[in-house]
């Protein structure tokens, strides 16, 4: 069920669930100062309660409240990069904000969404809590019908058309010494280079005895259908691929075409579609084309594609 911005706001003033469109993907919103809707985000989406949430504003001056202060490259990369698909962890004040959003840590994750209707919300409503709106394990939501075919045609939602990015924003942390990337996504390592005066590194979460970001311990973006990535193809008639539109495959195979390799944006804009699809047409088993460079946004298009294939 599409909402307005009016009536979103409305729904989540009084504690309830609405799905909302940004630039990087559906998420699905709540109040960060009604617990109960909060707890039902965990429910819907089946979420383990370790999985802490982002919780987006639509000023940076609103996340002072939750902090004693904001380091000055915090504030550096906020103004480089918000609005816009970047999220900052940083240390807070623990009693200001609930242990279920932060799943117990002493930080909590904040994020300024660029999509001018999720503003628009923001400002209705104050601070909201937003996961990505899909079933825990499942491809991200870029669309309204991707919402709807996990949450249902009654689900409320804010539709913003189909989000530009297609892929979650990158989050940031800062490690004591330097900030480093604990998930990503959107904005490629690089792009942070100019405002820090390095390339964070990536670090995945899962190399220190405690991971700094608990959703990379978790199965992610994955289809029903099982993906496999490989680097070359073999003659064979009948095969599914996941694969560029600007290459051409074995005679006889079925492409599902990500996008022009010319293009990286695009193929994180198609990715998530692409994936659903696959579910949507029955396929069980597909080839995905691992032939392709690493650099910029298509680093993150393979991390989410290792991450869909993995057991
Ligand atoms: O683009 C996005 O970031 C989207 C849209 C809706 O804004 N949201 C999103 O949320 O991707 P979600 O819940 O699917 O992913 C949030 C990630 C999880 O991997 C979680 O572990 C991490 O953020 N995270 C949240 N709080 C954290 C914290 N305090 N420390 C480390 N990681 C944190
Ligand atoms: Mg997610």
């Amino acid at each position: 069920m599409r909402v307005t911005v009016l009536e979103a706001a409305d729904l989540l003033k009084t504690g309830n669930v609405v799905a909302v469109a940004t630039e990087t993907v559906y998420g699905l919103a709540a109040s960060l100062f009604h617990p109960a809707a909060i707890e039902q985000i965990f429910t819907l989406k089946n979420r383990p309660a370790a999985n802490p949430l982002i919780i987006h504003v639509a000023d940076a001056t609103q996340i002072e409240q939750f902090t004693e202060s904001l380091s000055f490259e915090f504030l550096q990369l906020a103004k480089s990069f918000w609005p816009g698909p970047m999220t900052l962890v940083t240390e807070i004040l623990s009693e200001k904000i609930s242990a279920k959003v932060r799943a117990g840590l002493t930080t909590a994750a904040f994020r300024i969404p660029s999509h001018p209707l999720t503003l628009e919300l923001l400002r209705l409503t104050g601070p909201l809590v937003m996961p990505s709106a899909n079933l825990s394990g499942k491809p991200s939501a870029t669309s309204p019908e991707h919402v709807e075919a996990d949450f249902g045609i009654h689900f409320p939602v804010l539709d913003g058309g189909v989000c530009i990015n297609g892929l979650e924003s990158t989050i940031l942390y800062f490690n004591q010494e330097e900030w480093v990337i604990i998930r990503q996504g959107a904005l490629s390592a690089e792009i942070f280079h100019p405002v820090l005066g390095y390339t964070p590194i990536i670090e995945n979460g899962t190399q220190k005895e405690r991971p700094i970001c608990p959703g990379q311990l978790f199965r992610h973006y994955a289809p029903q259908a099982k993906l496999m990535l490989v680097k070359h193809f073999t003659n064979k008639e009948n095969q599914i691929i996941v694969g560029f539109s600007d290459r051409v495959y074995p005679v006889g195979s079925v492409v599902y075409p990500l996008g022009e390799l010319s293009k990286p944006e695009t193929i994180a804009h198609n990715l998530y579609s692409v994936l659903r699809q696959l579910d949507v047409d029955g396929i069980e088993a597909a080839l995905v084309d691992d032939d392709f460079p690493s650099d910029g946004i298509l680093a993150s298009v393979r991390e989410r594609l290792l991450k869909a294939a993995s057991k």
